[in-house]
């Protein structure tokens, strides 16, 4: 057997019992989830998986979208543009506050609602009906098969995002976004609709990990430079108003979804994708974040772990050899 599958089995029966949080209500479909599900999936920049539990099980991306899509902004319309109507700034606050920054009424940054929304907006200010099926082909990808919406979910989503709905019209009321935002809302409510497995997510961030080209298809989906603005922004705002908490314990750029999966990137090295619906406070599944505490703590993953040595570029810079 292999070290990796061994640490990840033992994490799947060491927290397996843990059946603290609860699954998401406030739309009506995410309740349907079978709160015991739970799986850990691990994928190597060169395509090897590691996993263990209900990886095949389908679940919504919510906001795990959200990072691939303001990568898709910035490959399509450049960092500068999209950082003119979005900061990368974290808030502090839940992912559904209603709050723009004084002065510039930027959204705080692209991983909370006003500014995912933002980035649907301007994606359909460029591509118009075209929007959610060139959204959909390139998440695909990305996770290196055809994915597709739960419809349920989707109609769910748009019958009661009412608050949602309220943050399009403040982002139109600040002139932030075009008129057309129920078309905007609509690629927003679709894109968190997205069926994806902890296989699919593990896989997406093996994309990210390495340098933007999927392990397996070998297709390059966004830029290296790029990735490295998406990786960034998934360190310092993924996780909501827990953010800097996860950048204290785990140290990585994840990504977190209410229908419970979390997306975590080791760059150069690794996508982790873990599926478990019960949530805690700030809408980040429960169990996820412990496997992810814990790998990084066995595996020495934070970037700031005494295991992590640095720019092996600087190195060669500073000890040329001989
Ligand atoms: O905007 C919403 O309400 C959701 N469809 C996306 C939420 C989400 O995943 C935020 N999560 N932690």
């Amino acid at each position: 057997m292999n070290e990796l599958q061994d640490l990840i089995d033992s994490l799947h029966a060491k927290y397996a019992a843990n059946d603290r949080g609860q699954v998401a209500t406030y739309i009506p479909e995410l309740g349907k989830a079978n709160p015991d599900h739970f799986g850990i999936c691990l994928v190597s920049t060169d395509g090897r998986t590691f996993e263990v539990g209900d990886c095949d099980t389908p679940f919504t991306i919510q906001s795990i979208s959200k990072p691939f899509a303001f990568g898709l902004a910035v490959e399509e319309m450049g960092a500068d543009e999209v950082l003119n109507r979005v900061s990368v700034e974290p808030s502090g606050d839940a992912f559904n506050s209603i709050e723009l920054q004084t002065g510039s009424n930027r959204p705080f940054n692209p991983m909370i609602n006003t500014g995912a929304i933002t980035v649907s907006a301007m994606l359909h200010a460029l591509h118009g009906d075209r929007t959610f099926d060139h959204l959909l082909e390139r998440f695909s990808a990305i996770a290196g098969r055809q994915l597709c919406v739960d419809q349920a979910v989707y109609e769910s989503e748009r019958r009661t995002g009412h608050r949602n709905r309220a943050i399009a019209h403040l982002l139109l009321n600040f002139g932030v976004v075009h008129e057309e935002i129920e078309a905007a809302l609509d690629v927003y409510f679709r894109q968190c609709s997205i069926l994806v497995t902890a296989r699919d997510l593990a896989m997406m961030g093996a994309t990210l990990s390495n340098m933007g080209r999927n392990p397996i298809t070998g297709e390059s989906t966004y830029s290296i430079r790029h990735v490295k603005d998406i990786l960034s922004i998934m360190f310092t705002c993924g996780m909501y108003d827990y953010s800097g908490q996860w950048a204290y314990r785990v140290g990585i750029p994840a990504k977190s979804g209410v229908a419970g999966g979390v997306l975590a990137v080791i760059n150069r090295q690794l996508g982790i994708g873990t599926y478990s619906p019960r949530l805690d406070q700030y809408g980040n599944s429960v169990r996820g974040i412990e496997v992810c505490v814990d790998l990084a703590s066995r595996l020495g993953l934070h970037v700031f772990d005494v295991l992590n040595m640095g720019s092996s570029f600087l190195d060669a810079v500073l000890n040329p050899p001989t």
